[in-house]
């Protein structure tokens, strides 16, 4: 079953030809990030005009890039959230439009669900149960996937999502937008000299915070300044991300423990960052545990992943028939 999906619901309009959920023909991604760079951040109403700019090239490469017609496609599929109103609605528009026009079905994907099917694209032998952390620019989540179309929520941020304390914390120390990737280059040279704290981490729950974190980065910052001390932007970087992967190790093992599931899933931007990888391998491999993470390029935004995700929606019968954008779609 070949199915052709949508993803606009941030700064990237991507198309993709998908195959059984796992089988990638083509995934096109055009980037924004160029533009948005100049203003430190997404800007919302520029990505929406960016998208139905490239939203008709990008189908139409999607398609060739493939090797198909649209005759060849057997089901159509966009994000229908979260994400920002205006840019989900572009490219659910285009694959509502295509659906109906052509007579195919259509499937509206959760951009969450999305990001945990990227990793059956990078593995194919990788089948639920496990545990999945979901963590990227708007995102953290922590849950259970007991079965393709199944997911039970055990914990989320509670104020900035995990990419979202790189960006900013980026940003405080004058770094180019988005923060991850160069915080992430930045900390390889760095060491661990100062303690920030790790919010919630012996919390009996399974959320996350990470605002309390930026913020004793920016105090850092500012007394530093103050009392006239270097600012070794390599060590800042170094020890805030050791914070972050603290949490998130402590938190998403003691659910693996708690839930006896011996596989640990990660998704999202942020599951692009080296450090996080490598500690959860490690921690992976005292534990008994497996580690699994997209390939780079499935680790950001991407239609490949939602054409996975529509593929176990289709097959499992739960295809929704309301198929409005929602910017606050949860799981
Ligand atoms: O999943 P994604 O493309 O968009 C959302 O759905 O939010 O994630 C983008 C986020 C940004 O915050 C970016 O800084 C972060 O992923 N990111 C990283 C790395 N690469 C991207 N964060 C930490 N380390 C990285 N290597
Ligand atoms: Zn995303």
């Amino acid at each position: 079953m070949k199915i052709l999906a949508v993803e606009s619901s941030c700064d990237e309009t991507s198309v993709a030809v998908v195959e059984d959920g796992r089988k990638v023909y083509s995934n096109v991604i055009a980037s924004q990030i160029d533009t948005h760079k100049k203003f430190g951040g997404v800007v919302p109403e520029i990505a929406s005009r960016q998208h139905v700019e490239a939203i008709n090239t990008v189908l139409k490469e999607g398609l060739e890039e493939a090797g198909v017609k649209l005759s060849d496609i057997d089901i159509i599929a966009a994000t229908k959230g979260p994400g920002l109103i205006g840019a989900l609605l572009v490219g659910l528009s285009a694959g509502k439009a295509l659906a109906l026009s052509t007579g195919k079905p259509f499937v509206g994907v959760n951009h969450i669900v999305g990001h945990v099917c990227a990793n059956y694209i990078s593995f194919k032998e990788l089948e639920p149960p496990f545990v999945g952390l979901i963590i990227s620019g708007g995102h953290t989540y922590l849950i259970e996937v007991k079965d393709y179309v199944d997911f039970t929520l055990h914990g989320r941020t509670v104020d900035d999502a995990v990419g979202e304390a790189f960006d900013k914390v980026a940003r405080s120390l004058g770094l180019a937008y988005p923060g991850g990737p160069v915080i992430d280059s930045l900390a390889k040279k760095g060491k661990e000299t100062i303690e920030f704290p790790r919010v919630m981490i012996k919390e009996d729950n399974y959320n996350f915070s990470f605002s309390g974190l930026k913020t004793a980065v920016l105090n850092y910052l500012n007394s530093a300044k103050l009392r006239g001390e270097e600012i070794v932007v390599e060590d800042v970087c170094k020890s805030f991300q050791e914070a972050i992967v603290d949490v998130l190790i402590e938190k998403s093992f003691r659910l693996a423990r708690e839930t006896k599931r011996d596989k640990i899933v990660l998704c999202g931007g942020v599951s692009a960052n080296s450090r996080i990888r490598e500690a959860f391998e490690e921690r992976g491999k005292s534990e008994n545990i497996k580690i699994f993470y997209p390939d780079l390029k499935l680790c950001t935004d991407n239609a490949a992943m939602i054409a996975s995700a529509a593929y176990y929606e289709y097959i499992a019968g739960k295809v929704d028939e309301n198929n409005f954008a929602n910017p606050n779609l949860g799981l």
